[in-house]
This record gives C-alpha cells, structure tokens and sequence, in this order.
C-alpha cells in the first residue's frame, strides 16, 4: 500500500474544546506520522482561498466565518493510505451520521462545526499540504 500524505485540520469548535492531543493521539495509534504542524489563526482572505472549490454552496460563508472563529491546528500527516485512513479516522462530515468511535462522531457538534477537516484524494492533499506548507 501506497505512502501517502494528507492535510488535517484541527478546526476552532476541538481546540476549543482542548482535544487537540486526544485527536493526535488517534492519529498516531492508527499510524499516521505527523510530518509538519503549526496552530494559526486563519484570516477570512486564507479561509475563503482554502475553501474556494466550496464558494457556490450555501454554507460558504458560514463555513468561513467558523473557520476563523478562533485558532486552528493544522497539520500534514504521513503514512500508509494517509488519506482513506484519516477519513475513517474523521466519521462522516455530519457528526449525527458519524460511526461512534470516530472524531466527530466523539467531539463534534453539528454540521458546521465538525471538529476536523481531512483531505479527500490525492491531488487535493498534495494542493491543501502547499497551501499551508509550501511544496
Ligand atoms: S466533504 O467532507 O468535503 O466530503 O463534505 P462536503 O459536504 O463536500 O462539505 C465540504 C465542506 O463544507 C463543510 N460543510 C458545511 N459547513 C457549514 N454548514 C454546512 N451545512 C456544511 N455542510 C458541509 C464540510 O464540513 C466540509 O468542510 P471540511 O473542512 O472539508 O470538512
């Protein structure tokens, strides 16, 4: 299987909560390495550019303005099927949805404020890690 990275975000509703080890914990039980991290609080221009594939939807706006409600924790994270594996990791982006045992479905709230971001293939990471960490 592949060695792939991927961009985690932990978002302002899990810092908040101060999970932030708790989320990582389960990253690196599950194998995944984290490879480059950083805590930011996110400008509307960094968040709307983040988010610029969503900019027709509905919720955009108010996916931005949460997004820069307060610092988030954003990191690249390696290992095998990095990506996939995350996804598991994260439950579905609902949290009402979400499988127990997964992040949102443990530490998330609603909808809009779901407590983690993940990429979801492999052009997506490799654009999401150097938007964050350069290439
Ligand atoms: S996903 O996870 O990308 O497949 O989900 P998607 O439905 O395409 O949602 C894209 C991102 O928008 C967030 N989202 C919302 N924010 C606010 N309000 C509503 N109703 C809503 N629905 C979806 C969702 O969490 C995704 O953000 P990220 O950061 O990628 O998880």
């Amino acid at each position: 299987m592949a060695v792939e990275r991927t961009l985690s975000i932990i978002k302002p509703d899990a810092v908040a909560k101060n999970v932030i080890g708790e989320i990582i914990t389960r990253f690196e039980k599950a194998g995944l390495k984290v490879v480059e991290a950083r805590m930011q609080q996110l400008t509307r221009e960094e968040a709307e550019g983040f988010y610029a594939v969503h900019k027709e939807r509905p919720f955009f706006n108010d996916l931005v303005s949460f997004m820069i409600s307060g610092p988030v924790f954003i990191q690249a994270l390696e290992g095998e099927n990095a990506i996939q594996k995350n996804r598991d990791l994260m439950g579905a982006t609902d949290p009402k949805k979400a499988e127990p045992g997964t992040i949102r479905a443990d530490f998330a709230e609603s909808i809009d404020a779901n407590a983690v971001h993940g990429s979801d293939a492999p052009e997506t990471a490799a654009v999401e890690i150097a938007y964050f960490f350069g290439k």
